[in-house]
């Protein structure tokens, strides 16, 4: 069979907090449109290796590539990959819209009314069109999430990663972001999630990555 290059992968990557090994030697592989989630107990790692490929975290050793290319985190293109964190960590004092066209103009200095009109379009298509104006604290556990994730879609990153996707929802809107996920997933995004629900990294991956907790 054509096995295709990964879009992203881990050669020997080890960390340590200290003196605590974290992992050691973890070569993963993520092929292009494709979920894969991380999964674990509480404190085995899972956060810290998201947090290492979005060069928030250094490592003791090994690569990482994309694409097949050898690249640092630290310097990756902001919009190769994007995240979703645990806690949306969207800012309080900004309305949705802000919170999502923000990068995007600040930082990558796009026009400004093409940006709102993506960004509108963006919530429209995530069930969000009438919480433009809004600020975080007036919007649910799932819409939140939800602008966390057009907040790194609007930066069309190649990959997007989110940290435990499921832990603040109930199970309808668990449902409803698996189909979110497929959705995405259809549309060519590559995707990665770290979580803790077996169950769900079930329902939505192509390939699931356990990691080991070290004695
Ligand atoms: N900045 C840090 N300094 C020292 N130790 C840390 C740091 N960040 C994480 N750790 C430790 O690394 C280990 C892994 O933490 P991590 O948050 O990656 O776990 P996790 O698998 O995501 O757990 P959970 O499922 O509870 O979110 C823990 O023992 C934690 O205390
Ligand atoms: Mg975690």
């Amino acid at each position: 069979m054509n096995k295709q290059q990964p879009i992203l992968e881990l050669v020997n990557i080890t960390k340590t907090f200290n003196t605590q090994l974290i992992f050691q030697n973890i070569n993963l592989q993520v092929q292009p449109h494709t979920i894969l989630s991380i999964v674990g107990p509480s404190g085995v790692g899972k956060t810290t290796l998201l947090r290492t490929i979005l060069g928030l975290e250094d490592v003791d050793q090994g690569q990482f590539l994309l694409n097949g290319q050898q690249f640092d985190p630290h310097n990756h293109r902001q919009n190769d990959i994007g995240v979703v964190f645990q806690d949306y960590r969207l800012f309080p004092n900004l309305t949705v819209l802000e919170n999502i066209t923000l990068a995007p103009i600040q930082v990558q200095g796009l026009n400004q009314e093409q940006v709102l009109q993506k960004a509108k379009k963006l919530l429209d298509s995530l069930g969000l069109y009438q919480k433009g104006n809004l600020y975080p604290y007036q919007l649910s556990g799932g819409q939140k999430q939800r602008v966390a994730i057009a907040r790194a879609l609007i930066l069309q990153p190649k990959i997007l990663c989110y940290d435990e996707p499921t832990s603040a929802l109930d199970a309808t809107s668990k449902g409803q972001v698996a189909e979110l996920l497929e959705q995405f997933k259809a549309s060519g995004k590559t995707q990665l999630v770290v979580t803790h629900d077996l169950e769900f990294a079930k329902e939505v991956s192509d390939k699931i990555f356990k990691l080991e907790q070290q004695s």
